[in-house]
């Protein structure tokens, strides 16, 4: 990626806007995200540039339909005046047909914040539990206890959204399988709609890394993902819900809560990333910097052209992650005389004499097996693409190239 301006988006489909608040009450030791500490001089900065960013965006976007806004973060309703005022921008500069997800916190969404996302159009949430019990709370540096969190999950499903995911994070400091299966089963039996679980990473450049003296990123051993998400795919499935990506599974009636569901993408704040087809570019991480750019220029760091090729591979990437790969998304991708089988059948066909994906009359799906090592796969991709590139922007506001 390099430090190049890229042309403004134009001709996007289906496109989705990303929304980063990179602003946390406490900053939890293990977490990668780009945040800072919540400071009301520099959410007043972050809060007045990106007006700005919105304003220098809305003429690239006139005319166009958007099909979803993803808000993440960081603790978005951090400030939820704040949040509500640029809720209320975005909704006049852009038109917008489709859900709007945000991240939560369960210590930042008490009833009126629930009540003004609703008004404010939210329809997805996801909700930061991580555990349910006090003391892996407290030991991993979290400023909740499980009770307050379960509360936020009953408050959530009672306020009327279409979807409320929980995340949960497993292979945690001395966590049993017996703890894993209580935090699983407490959520279920809160009745929600999705649940995402994730091992918990130590990044070389986080709090946890450092104390770890990592010098790549450390990740759980293999059989301890494998039983982990072995336990977790049983109780789900026991409870009515099904796989539906890597790391989640989903009631059949519910939406699914995905960030990574939009080709393209515009995002905003500082770190956030935007994917217009021909280039793929990430903005600032640093709040000053990103603020000093606004308004008079678009504050991208770095960028990097994309072609057909490198284009279709990103799509297949987040298919693959998603279990399930089908020719008609591809043809509405890539024009009506795409083919996938041409296009992908060299990687597929191993796949499914592998036992690792099935054709189905739709395309391709990832088998039970196959998905531990998509997830395997992910880890390493994921991991290396952010740890290289997310390290270096939380070091440097304007980065110079970065090879991935
Ligand atoms: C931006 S945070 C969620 C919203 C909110 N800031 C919170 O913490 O509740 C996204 C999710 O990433 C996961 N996560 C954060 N750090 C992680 C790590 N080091 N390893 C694995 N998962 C992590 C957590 O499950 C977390 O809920
Ligand atoms: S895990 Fe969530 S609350 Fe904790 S520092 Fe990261 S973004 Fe903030």
């Amino acid at each position: 990626m390099k430090p190049v301006m890229p042309p403004a988006p134009a001709g996007l489909k289906n496109a989705g806007l990303y929304l980063h608040v990179p602003f946390c009450e406490d900053l939890c030791p293990y977490c990668p995200y780009n945040r800072v500490k919540y400071d009301e001089g520099l959410f007043a900065r972050y809060e007045a540039a990106l007006h700005q960013e919105i304003d220098l965006y809305a003429p690239y976007l006139a005319g166009t339909t958007l099909g979803s806004l993803y808000i993440g973060g960081g603790t978005p309703t951090v400030n939820a005046k704040g949040l509500q005022r640029i809720l209320a921008h975005l909704r006049t500069a852009f038109s917008f047909s489709g859900d709007i997800c945000i991240e939560l916190h369960p210590r930042h969404m008490d009833d009126s914040c629930l009540a003004m996302l609703r008004s404010e159009g939210v329809t997805l949430l996801s909700l930061g539990i991580e555990s349910t019990s006090d003391n892996l709370l407290l030991k991993i540096g979290r400023r909740h206890d499980g009770r307050s969190a379960l509360d936020a999950l009953s408050r959530a499903r009672r306020a009327g959204f279409k979807t409320v995911n929980v995340d949960l994070m497993f292979s945690l400091p001395e966590q049993t399988i017996r703890d894993w299966e209580e935090d699983v089963r407490a959520v279920l039996d809160l009745g929600v709609d999705q649940l995402s679980t994730y091992p918990m990473f130590a990044f070389p450049y986080t709090d946890l890394g450092m104390e770890k003296r990592a010098h790549a990123v450390m990740r759980p051993p293999g059989r301890t993902i494998r039983k982990m998400l072995e336990v977790t795919d049983t109780l789900c499935t026991a409870n009515g819900l099904q796989r539906c990506a890597v790391w989640s599974w989903l009631r059949p009636s519910g939406q699914k809560f995905s960030s990574i569901t939009r080709h393209h993408y515009i995002g905003f704040g500082p770190s956030a990333a935007s994917m217009i087809g021909t280039h793929f570019y990430v903005n600032s991480f640093d709040v000053n910097a990103y603020a000093a750019s606004l308004p008079g220029k678009r504050p991208v760091a770095l960028s990097m052209e994309i072609d057909k090729a490198l284009e279709m591979g990103y799509w297949l990437y987040w298919r693959v992650y998603e279990l399930n790969i089908t020719d008609a998304d591809f043809r509405r991708q890539f024009g009506k005389d795409a083919s996938l089988t041409s296009a992908f059948g060299h990687a597929l066909w191993p796949l499914c004499l592998a036992g690792l994906a099935e054709h189905t009359s739709e395309g391709f799906r990832i088998t039970p097996s196959g998905a531990y090592w998509v997830h395997r796969l992910q880890n390493e991709y994921s991991l290396n693409y952010i740890d290289h590139l997310w390290g270096i922007c939380r070091r440097n506001a304007w980065p110079g190239e970065v090879v991935l």
